[in-house]
C-alpha cells in the first residue's frame, strides 16, 4: 500500500502471543516502560500495538470503545501514554462483524472506526479476518477500511490478518495493505514456527517497500529452545517479516531478549534496499535462505531443520547460488556474534546445530552495485 508507511518492515509489540484476552491498561503501559528501559524501542520496536479483547463487547451509541473494566482510562489516554513515550499506538479490529473473540468488528463501521482510531492518535491498525463472509472478497472488505483510513488523513500503518497471499491474489493485495499475514496462527513450538516459514517460502516476490509479507508474530521469549528461537528470528529478519514482539517483556530472559536486540540481524530486516530473502537450496532437512542486502552484499542462513537431534550437519552456500563469481573473496560475518569469521571464495560451509542456524554477511571485496539486482527467485 502506498500511504509512506512500512517503507521497511513494522518492528513493535503485540500483546497477543502471551496473553491471548488477558490484556489491560497496567501491562500496556509497563509494556511501554519496558520496551523504553531494556533498549527495544531505540533498535526500532516503536508500534506498541493492542490485540483483541480491548473494546467493550458492545458499542455504544454505534462507536466502538475501550473496555470499561479493562481500559478505565480510555482509547485516547493510552495512546498519549504511549506518544508522550515516544512510541507509537496499535489498535485492533476486525473485518467482519466480530472479532474472533467476539467483540465488535468493523465492517459496515469503516468510516466511524477509522475516525475515532484517528482521533484517539492511532498510528496502526491490525486488521483481522473472524466473522467475514467467505464469499465476499478480500479485496473488498480490506480495501473498504483502507479507504476509511486514507480518508481521516492520519498516517494509520494497515496490517492486514487476510490470507491468500498467492500469485492470483498477491498483485491485487499489495495495494491494499502495508502487510498481510502469509499463515495461519503461530504458536510457541517448533512445528507451527516452521509451518509459517513453509507458507511463506516463495512469496519473497510479492514483498517490497510499503508492502511486506507476514509469517505472523515472534514467540521468542514466549516458548521453543534457545537454537529454535534463533532460528525464527533470524529467518524472519531475513524474510523481511514484521517483526512484532509477544513475549511478556517484564519477566523475559536475558538470552530471548539479546536475540530480539541483535541488531546485525535488525539491520537486514531493516536494510533500505527492502528485498525480501527467500529459500535458495534445501536437501532434506538442510536449508540454505539468502536476501541481497544494499551495496552488493548476501545475508544467509544455514538452516538445519532435523529432527529428532541428530548430530551437527555441515551446510554450504556457494557464490553461485548467490549470483557471484566463484573467484570473488568476501568478508562473512557472523550476524549474531557480530564477528568476521574469515575471508572466503568460492563458498562458506559452517557446522550448524540440529535447529539451530548459521547467520551470516557476506560482503564481497569489490562490490558492485549491478549485484542488488539480484533476485534469484524472480526467474
Ligand atoms: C487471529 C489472529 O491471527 C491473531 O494474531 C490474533 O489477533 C487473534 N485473531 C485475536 O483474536
Amino acid at each position: 500500500l502506498n500511504n509512506g508507511l512500512a517503507l521497511t518492515p513494522q518492528m513493535g509489540y503485540a500483546p497477543w502471543n502471551a496473553f491471548g484476552v488477558n490484556v489491560n491498561e497496567t501491562l500496556i503501559k509497563e509494556t511501554a516502560d519496558r520496551l523504553i528501559s531494556t533498549g527495544l524501542a531505540e533498535l526500532g520496536y516503536t508500534y506498541l500495538a493492542v490485540d483483541d479483547a480491548w473494546a467493550e463487547k458492545e458499542r455504544v451509541d454505534g462507536r466502538m470503545v475501550g473496555n470499561k473494566q479493562t481500559f478505565p482510562s480510555g482509547m485516547k489516554a493510552l495512546g498519549d501514554y504511549i506518544h508522550d513515550k515516544g512510541l507509537l499506538f496499535g489498535i485492533y479490529s476486525d473485518a467482519g462483524t466480530h472479532t474472533c473473540d467476539g467483540y465488535p468488528g468493523s465492517i459496515g463501521f469503516e468510516k466511524e472506526d477509522a475516525e475515532d482510531f484517528a482521533s484517539w492518535g492511532v498510528d496502526y491498525l491490525k486488521y483481522d479476518n473472524c466473522y467475514c463472509n467467505p464469499e465476499d472478497p478480500v479485496e473488498g472488505r480490506y480495501a473498504a477500511m483502507r479507504d476509511a483510513l486514507n480518508a481521516t488523513g492520519r498516517p494509520i500503518l494497515y496490517a492486514m490478518v487476510s490470507r491468500g497471499m498467492r500469485p492470483l491474489s498477491g498483485a491485487a493485495l499489495l495495494q491494499v495493505g502495508n502487510s498481510w499475514r502469509t499463515t495461519a496462527d503461530i504458536a510457541p513450538n517448533w512445528d507451527a514456527m516452521l509451518r509459517c516459514l513453509d507458507n511463506t517460502v516463495g512469496l519473497s516476490r510479492f514483498a517490497g517497500p510499503g508492502h511486506w509479507n507476514d509469517p505472523d508474530m515472534l514467540e521468542v521469549g514466549v516458548g521453543m529452545s534457545l537454537p529454535e528461537q534463533r532460528s525464527h528470528f533470524a529467518l524472519w529478519a531475513l524474510l523481511k517479516a514484521p517483526l512484532i514482539i509477544g513475549a511478556d517483556l517484564r519477566r523475559i530472559d536475558d538470552e530471548a531478549l539479546g536475540i530480539l536486540k541483535a541488531r546485525e540481524l535488525v539491520a537486514v530486516n531493516q536494510d533500505g534496499l527492502g528485498v525480501a530473502g527467500d529459500l535458495l537450496w534445501k536437501e532434506g532437512p538442510l536449508e540454505v535462505y539468502g536476501a541481497p542486502i544494499s551495496g552488493g552484499a548476501r545475508a544467509v542462513i544455514l538452516f538445519n531443520r532435523h529432527t529428532p537431534f541428530p548430530l551437527a550437519s555441515k551446510i554450504t552456500v556457494n557464490w553461485h547460488q548467490l549470483g557471484y563469481p566463484a573467484e570473488f573473496k568476501a568478508t562473512v560475518r557472523d550476524l549474531y556474534a557480530e564477528k568476521d569469521l574469515g575471508v572466503y571464495q568460492e563458498h562458506f560451509t559452517a557446522t550448524v546445530d540440529p535447529h539451530d542456524v548459521c547467520a551470516v554477511l557476506i560482503t564481497p571485496h569489490i562490490a558492485l552495485p549491478y549485484f542488488d539486482k539480484w533476485r534469484p527467485w524472480h526467474r
